[in-house]
């Protein structure tokens, strides 16, 4: 098991070009000083910090990711970035299917089937968010959901581009709500994401697929969330704006 332990931070539509320089800077300090340890940093801030991230990060082992992209890899589409575009900043990684982009701009699974292609095709890694609703969670439809989710919006990659994939489970009722799914519930939902992984592809591949929860983890609860067998690391949200909270989770990860 090769697996690698990660923690991303998604800063969503938050701070300025500015704004972002002034927290990767911190970011880049704390994480020199006080980290030592083989889990992967990356941060995801918005599209027009991505160019400044990238000579920001120079000599350090912090990655950087885009939010989203286009599922075309170009063309008459206004307003809009490709993956090709996100690679030309030097980032390596983008998010795909995240649940807002799901929710609030219509990211079906087809479209994040073309999306995850499309990154992989220009040569990025994709950490590919799934998670059922609350009503979802309920209705106990949410295993199904997160396998529809995996089959179709993921799964038309094949062996050698899913390689390339970092997935993210995010129940949505958990996302920015101070809810978070207990260890055992974000446990059970990992081992069930890692068994149709090993279904669709192998048992060697699943195994070697780090698989993230999000959903308000907190430097107080990353502990107990990172330390369940099926848990690689965190995508967080709103405590990846606060530099010392954001490597406070990172050092959980030990
Ligand atoms: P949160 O967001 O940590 O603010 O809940 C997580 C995410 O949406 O990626």
């Amino acid at each position: 098991m090769t697996r690698k332990k990660i923690v991303a931070g998604n800063w969503k539509m938050h701070k300025t070009l500015e704004e972002s320089q002034a927290l990767i800077t911190e970011i880049r300090g704390i994480v020199r000083d006080e980290i030592r340890s083989n889990t992967s940093v990356i941060i995801c801030p918005p599209f027009i910090a991505l160019p400044a991230a990238t000579r920001l990060l120079e000599g350090t082992d912090i990655g950087l990711g885009a939010q989203n992209c286009h599922f075309e890899d170009q063309g008459a589409f206004t307003g809009e970035i490709s993956a090709g575009m996100v690679k030309s900043t030097g980032a390596q990684y983008v998010i795909v299917g995240h649940s807002e982009r799901r929710q609030y701009f219509g990211d079906t699974n087809e479209i994040t089937a073309a999306k995850a292609k499309s990154a992989v095709r220009m040569g990025l890694h994709v950490i590919f968010c799934v998670g059922e609703t609350l009503a979802q969670r309920e209705d106990k439809s949410y295993f199904r959901v997160v396998e529809a989710q995996l089959q179709e919006g993921l799964f038309g990659l094949d062996r050698k581009e899913f390689s390339h994939v970092i997935v993210a489970y995010e129940p949505v009722w958990a996302i920015g709500t101070g809810l978070t799914a207990s260890p055992e519930q974000a446990q059970e939902m990992h081992a069930y994401i890692r068994k149709v992984i090993a279904t669709h592809y192998t048992d060697e591949i699943a195994a070697d697929t780090s698989i993230l929860y999000g959903g308000s983890v907190k430097p107080d609860n990353a502990q107990t969330l990172f330390g369940q067998d099926d848990i690689d690391g965190g995508l967080i949200g709103g405590a990846a704006l606060k530099a010392r909270d954001f490597v406070d989770i990172v050092k959980a990860m030990h």
